[in-house]
């Protein structure tokens, strides 16, 4: 353990981990965890905020997690800039860093995953398989470890806070999942750790995804229920920005992920969108 000052730390080891929340749940203090992969901008310190708020201790977790990753190069370009990290999570009222290295947390000979069929099967479960499956393994392993009574995610990745929300559910982990609004820029797309890859030009053309998503939401309060019209109306909005590559635009159920025959208020319109090599995403609530 690197001890930061009195109550500030940084833990490599699960044992560690493990024996800083013990310590805390047996002091009777309640647990926050804040799950990150590190890059850690506004939208992130607002989760670490909200667990400071509501916790005895709040942890935040700092791993770039390679199972969740289906492109290599996207996770040798992921940020690392653990010093920095630390530096805002304190800041923003974290007591405990937990940044373990790749083998902590996945041993050699490490087998076993935790998946979901159905939900993550659609939108960015389609566009990348075996991503989820990535996810829910880390988040569960993290749970065990940090043995929180809240964890906190964006509604940024609405479909992750989804997924996360009912294996919770499901497999009776015993933490309570709260989803936090999205933190913008003053231009209004959404704060990412990848935002910082785009050049120049392509900065202001990602401004394209909340245009769409706004035009999008008029277009459903002028009366449309199609979800097919309301879809290329999305599209063609965005088709319209040169470095922009559509991966999918969804209209669905935000439990089930799922499009029905007609838009309904609640529906989030969903979207994953190439800015040059950057896939970024974003939603809304209609
Ligand atoms: P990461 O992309 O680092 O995001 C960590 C958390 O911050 C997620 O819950 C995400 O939804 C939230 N977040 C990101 N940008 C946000 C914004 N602009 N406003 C509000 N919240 C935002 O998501 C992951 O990491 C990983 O998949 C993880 C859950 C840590 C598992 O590895």
């Amino acid at each position: 353990m690197t001890k930061e000052n009195k109550d500030q730390i940084i833990i490599r080891t699960v044992s560690d981990m493990q024996t800083y929340a013990r310590a805390a749940r047996l002091r009777g203090e309640s647990i926050g965890l804040v799950p990150t992969m590190g890059a850690l901008h506004a939208g992130h310190l607002s989760l670490v905020r909200r667990a400071r708020a509501e916790n005895g201790k709040a942890i935040v977790s700092v791993f770039a997690n390679p199972m969740q990753f289906d492109d290599p190069g996207d996770l040798a370009r992921y940020p690392a800039t653990l010093d920095a990290d630390a530096r805002a999570a304190f800041g923003a009222g974290a007591d405990a860093i937990f940044a373990p290295g790749e083998r902590e947390m996945y041993p050699e000979g490490f087998s076993t995953f935790v998946d979901m069929t159905g939900i993550s099967d659609r939108l960015c479960g389609a566009s990348r398989p075996s991503h989820f499956r990535g996810v829910l393994t880390v988040v569960t392993k993290l749970f065990g470890i940090c043995a929180p009574d809240r964890a906190y995610f964006g509604e940024k990745d609405a479909q992750q806070l989804a997924i996360v929300k009912k294996m919770a559910s499901e497999l009776c982990l015993n933490v309570e999942i709260i989803g936090c609004p999205t933190v913008r820029e003053a231009d209004g797309l959404a704060m990412s750790s990848r935002n910082a890859r785009l050049g120049a030009d392509e900065r202001i053309s990602a401004r394209c995804l909340f245009r769409a998503l706004n035009e999008g939401k008029a277009i459903f309060e002028s009366g449309e229920a199609d979800p097919g019209v309301l879809a290329s109306h999305i599209r063609s909005i965005l088709e319209a920005e040169p470095r922009a590559r559509i991966d999918y635009v969804g209209i669905v159920d935000p439990l089930t992920f799922e499009t029905a025959p007609s838009v309904r208020a609640g529906n989030l319109i969903a979207l994953a969108v190439y800015i040059g090599d950057t896939r970024l995403v974003d939603n809304t609530k209609l």
